[in-house]
Formats: C-alpha cells, structure tokens, sequence
C-alpha cells in the first residue's frame, strides 16, 4: 500500500483517481481547498472500504502550500505518490494571493513549491512525482517576459502555458532530483468540470461533451503514471503510453529558465 496525495482530488480526475488508486489499496490524500468537497470524496472512499486522508488548502495562496506541505509532513511519515493535478483556467486576470497572474500560479507554481517542500518525504520513500499536464501544450512557449501576464489576456493561451510549464518541470525535476521518479502526463480530453465556470470555455465544453472522454477514462493515465512500477523519469505519457512533448518542452534552457524564475518566485517559502 502507498501513500499517494492528489491535490484537485474534490472534481473530475482527480476525484476519479483518487477512487481507483484508493480501490487498488493505496491510501489516499485527498486535497481540496472546500473541506466539504474533499471530506465527500474521502467519505466515498472509506464507505468503499478504503483509506482516507483530507488535506486542505487553496492553491491560489503559497502560503496555504506550504502550510499543506507542513502539514502531510506531520501526519503522514511516508509518501510514496505526489500527484500534481489541480488546474483551472480563467477568462479574465485573476491574481493569487501573492500578486501572480493564476494560471501559472496554481497551474504551476504552487505545485513547484509543494513538490520542492514535500521532496524530503518523497526521497525517503523513492518516491514519484506525477504532473497532470495536457496536449494543449502542443504550440505554446513559455512567456518569460510577461510570467504573469501583464499584456493583452487570453485565457486559453495562457492555460497553454501552464501545461507547457507542468511538461518543463517534471523534465528538469528529473534531471535535478534523480533521487526521485517524475512524469507529466496528458489524460485526453474530458468530461470533467473543467472550465465550467467560464463563460466561453463552458460553452466549448458543453458542445464537445460527446467526443470527450469519461472522466473513468480520463483517470487512466494517472493511475498507470501513478502505479506502474517502470516509467521513465522526465517522460511525458498519454494513454498510458510514453509519447514525445512538443519541441518548446524538450528544451533544456527553457527548463532551467523556468526553475529558476520559479525559485525565485517562491523563496520566501522554502527552508
Ligand atoms: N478535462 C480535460 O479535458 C483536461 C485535459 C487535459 C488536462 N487536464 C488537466 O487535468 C487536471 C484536472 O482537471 P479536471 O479536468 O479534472 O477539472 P476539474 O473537474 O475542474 O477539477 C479541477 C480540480 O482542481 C481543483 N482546483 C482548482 N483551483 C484550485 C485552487 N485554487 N486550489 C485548490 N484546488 C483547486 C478543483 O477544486 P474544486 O473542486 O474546489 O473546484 C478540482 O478539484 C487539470 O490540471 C487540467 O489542466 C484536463
């Protein structure tokens, strides 16, 4: 049995994985930033006879990271699973707590800072790290001179851009933390509650609902990343399957550029 966290574990795949890793045996951790959300999920979990554990924060606060962090360090003396899956898009500007445009400040930055301050458990364990991020990386760069998005706004362009950066981090986790397994993953398109409180993009989700895949199907991907005993460390998979990121997510200097800026952004919380 591991231990495995799911942050975004309170809707779509999340909820979905944390259902099927939960039924093959593992103990889940169940994030959400709504405590009725994730104490349902859990209360699922364990009415099916498995075990649960909620963990609360909003990832638009890094604050509330790192006190999520400090507190599945106290509760929990092995993690063997970190999967990094909450994700939103937005239609407008929306600035976290800490004055980051959001998109790349949930998308990305609080899940850099929670897998930086979990690594120790992580690397006690062998541990892995599984970054739920997306084909529509496909054909977006890395907007290093606007990181939070002080031009023009265009959302999906933008949640390009956070995908794109989930790809960039777990291939240069992997080559900083050899200690450590990380993979990012595509789980295909899905009927999930993505988007839905968007105006635009939930009209497009509506629309599409018949070619999108269910979000039991949705979840595959993960739990294999999650469970298979061999993946490759830095590799990114859709269906299960190894598959080759776009050309702007196998760059090296990307990467390292974006780990650094990253970094820098969440200093002030790291030991
Ligand atoms: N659906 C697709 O077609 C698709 C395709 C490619 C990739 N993905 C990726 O899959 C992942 C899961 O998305 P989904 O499709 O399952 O969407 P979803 O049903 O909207 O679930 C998103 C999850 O993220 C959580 N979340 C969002 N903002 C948060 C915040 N500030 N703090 C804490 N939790 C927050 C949500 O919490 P609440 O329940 O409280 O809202 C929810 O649990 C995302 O990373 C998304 O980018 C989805």
């Amino acid at each position: 049995m591991a231990n495995i966290l799911i942050t975004g574990a309170t809707s779509g795949i999340g909820r979905q994985t944390a259902l099927e890793l939960a039924a093959l045996g593992h103990h889940i951790g169940v994030h959400g930033r709504s405590a009725d959300k994730a104490k349902a999920v859990a209360g699922e979990i364990e009415q099916a006879g498995g075990q649960a554990t909620v963990f609360l924060a909003d990832l638009m606060s890094l604050e509330q990271v790192s006190a999520l962090a400090a507190d599945v360090v106290e509760r929990w003396s092995r993690l063997d699973v970190l999967l990094n899956n909450a994700g939103l898009i937005q239609t407008e500007t929306v600035l976290t707590e800490d004055g980051h445009e959001s998109t790349w400040g949930v998308n990305h930055l609080a899940h850099f800072l929670l897998t930086q301050l979990l690594l120790p458990r992580l690397t006690e364990s062998g541990g892995r790290v599984v970054c739920v991020a997306s084909d529509a990386h496909y054909g977006a760069s890395v907007p290093f001179s606007d990181l939070d998005g002080e031009g023009s706004y265009a959302g999906w362009k933008r949640y390009q851009q956070s995908k794109l950066m989930n790809v960039l981090f777990a291939a240069e986790f992997a080559r900083r933390h050899p200690e450590v397994e990380v993979v990012s993953l595509h789980p295909g398109f899905v009927a999930s509650n993505f988007g839905m409180n968007t105006g635009w993009m939930s009209w497009i989700m509506r629309l599409t609902r018949l070619v999108q895949l269910s979000v039991d199907d949705g979840a595959k991907t993960s739990v294999f990343c999650a469970t298979t005993p061999t993946v490759r460390s830095g590799a990114y998979y859709a269906k299960s399957c190894e598959k080759t990121p776009s050309k702007q997510a196998r760059s090296e200097h990307d990467a390292k550029r974006l780990w650094e800026l990253s970094q820098a952004s969440v200093a002030a919380w790291l030991p």
